[in-house]
Formats: structure tokens, sequence, C-alpha cells
């Protein structure tokens, strides 16, 4: 059996986490952690790492970003991986998460779904064959609630895509404060939030008299708390360093 840290146990993904993990006979929650302590399902839930007595094999956060430096001092202090879901981290949160990997093994995806990866996989052969002739745009909706824009899964995209194409790649976010055409190297990252829409990334390729779009939708959260949770149990066996969903792609 497989015991798990769940870092935002009371959120909504720590909930959908806890409903995947009923689910499976591997796993269970150990214990849960959230700057909200109340005990939601069988296990407790702590504001304070140091409070933890019970016994964790690997930890999963879907919190904030703001409990990320807590969750890493403690999973290299006893040793225990880590797969770290939560998004909007800094560009100093994320080399500290690189930093921290070279001891243990940490799992980081901003999109745990197994067919965002794969999107991600077929943009970047798209973009290899279009880039010249075809404008690219990512357009990225989610419900009200959320909180950092634009996603981490549009920006992982954006990022896949420039790490192809052959030009340098400008980011650009919005159009409305600049009056001009738009130039080749752009990649338009836009973000629309409403609703309960759990998450949808799309990528135009815009050429001279033809579109084509690439689209992924995700219709519950199911399917991140899954991902986690087989994370979790591929990162058990794995040595320190940083993973992510190719690896456990390429391990099933
Ligand atoms: N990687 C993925 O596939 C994936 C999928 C869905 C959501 N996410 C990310 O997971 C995170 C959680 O998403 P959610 O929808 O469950 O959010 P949520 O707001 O429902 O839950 C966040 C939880 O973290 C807790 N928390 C701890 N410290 C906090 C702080 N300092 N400020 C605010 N809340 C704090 C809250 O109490 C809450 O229980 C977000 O960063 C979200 O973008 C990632």
């Amino acid at each position: 059996m497989t015991n798990i840290l769940l870092s935002g146990a009371n959120g909504k993904m720590g909930q959908a986490v806890t409903r995947a993990i009923e689910q499976n006979d591997l796993v269970t929650i150990s214990a849960g952690f959230d700057i909200n302590t109340e005990q939601k399902a069988g296990y407790p839930v702590y504001d304070d790492l140091s409070q933890v007595t019970e016994p964790v094999d690997a930890i999963i956060d879907f919190s904030h970003p703001a409990m990320l430096d807590r969750i890493l001092d403690y999973a290299t202090a006893q040793n225990i991986p880590a797969v770290i879901c939560t998004t909007g981290l800094s560009t100093d949160q994320l080399s500290r998460i690189e930093y921290e990997s070279k001891n243990i093994p940490i799992f980081f995806s901003a999109n745990m779904s197994l067919g965002v990866n794969l999107l991600i996989d077929l943009v970047s052969r798209a973009a290899k064959i279009l880039e010249d002739q075809f404008d690219i745009e990512i357009i990225e909706k989610h419900h009200n609630q959320k909180l950092d824009a634009p996603s981490g899964t549009a920006l992982a995209i954006a990022d896949a895509i420039a790490d192809t194409v052959s030009y340098p790649a400008e980011y650009t976010y919005d159009r409305h404060s600049v009056r001009k055409k738009r130039d080749k190297r752009e990649i338009g990252i836009h973000a629309v939030r409403g609703g309960t829409i759990v998450g949808e990334h799309e990528v135009l390729f815009a050429g001279t008299d033809e579109c084509i779009s690439l689209k992924h939708t995700a219709t519950s959260k199911e399917v991140f708390a899954v991902g986690a949770v087989k994370a979790a149990l591929f990162l058990k066996n794995q040595k320190p360093g940083l993973y992510a969903m190719k690896d456990l792609i390429a391990a099933q």
C-alpha cells in the first residue's frame, strides 16, 4: 500500500484525488495538508507539516504556489517523492523544483491528463511542418474560479512550439494596447474565463485560405486526479530526478 500526503486536500482537486484514491486498492491517503484543516474524509488535515506523524510514501500537491516551499522542505528533509501539480509557479519556484530533483524524485506537470500531453506532442509536430506559412494562436478556456492566466498548460504548449520552430518565438498575451500587424514570430496566447468549464486548450494554425485546429477538452477534473495518482505510484520506484508525463507514458 502506498501512503499519500495530499497537499491542498480540501480544494476541488484535493477532493477529486480523494475520490480517485477511494477507487484504488494500491493507494491510501494517510494525511492531508491545507490552510483549511476541516476533516472531510477519513484522514486528518494539518496546516503544519511538522504535525504529520502518519506514514508517507509520496506527496501529491494540488494547492497554491504559497505552499511550495513548505512542501519541498518537508519532502527533501524526509526523502519523500513529490508530485507537484499546482500551477502559476514563479521562475524561481520552477528552478527550486529542478534543484531539489537532484535529491528526491519530483514529478511536475502543468497538466496531468494523458490527452493533453498527446495534444502537446501533436502540436509540436504540426508546428514543425507549418511554421513558415501558418500563424499560431493558443486559446484556453477555464472556469471562473481559476486564479492564474494563461493556464500552465497553455504556456507548456507555447513552450513546446517555441522549442520546435526555427525562429525565436514571441508570446503575445493581448493585442488591445498596441496597434500593429501581427508578427510572424508571435504565438498568441488567449485566456477565456467563465462558468464551470473544466479546461479547454485549442491551438489554431491559421494559414492563407486554410486553418487547422487541434483541441483538447477535459469534461471532469477526475482525469487530472487519476493522472496524479498514477504519477505518485510511478515516482515511488524512481531514482532522484525530474519527471514529466512523457516519462509516465513511456513506462506504461
Ligand atoms: N497539473 C494539473 O493537471 C492541474 C489540474 C487542475 C488544477 N491544477 C492546479 O492545482 C491547484 C489547485 O486547484 P483547485 O482547483 O483544487 O483549487 P482550489 O482553490 O479548489 O484548492 C486549493 C486548495 O489549496 C489550499 N491552499 C493552501 N494554501 C493556500 C494559500 N496560501 N492560498 C490559497 N489556498 C491555499 C486551499 O485551502 C484549497 O483547499 C491550482 O494551482 C490549479 O491550477 C493543476
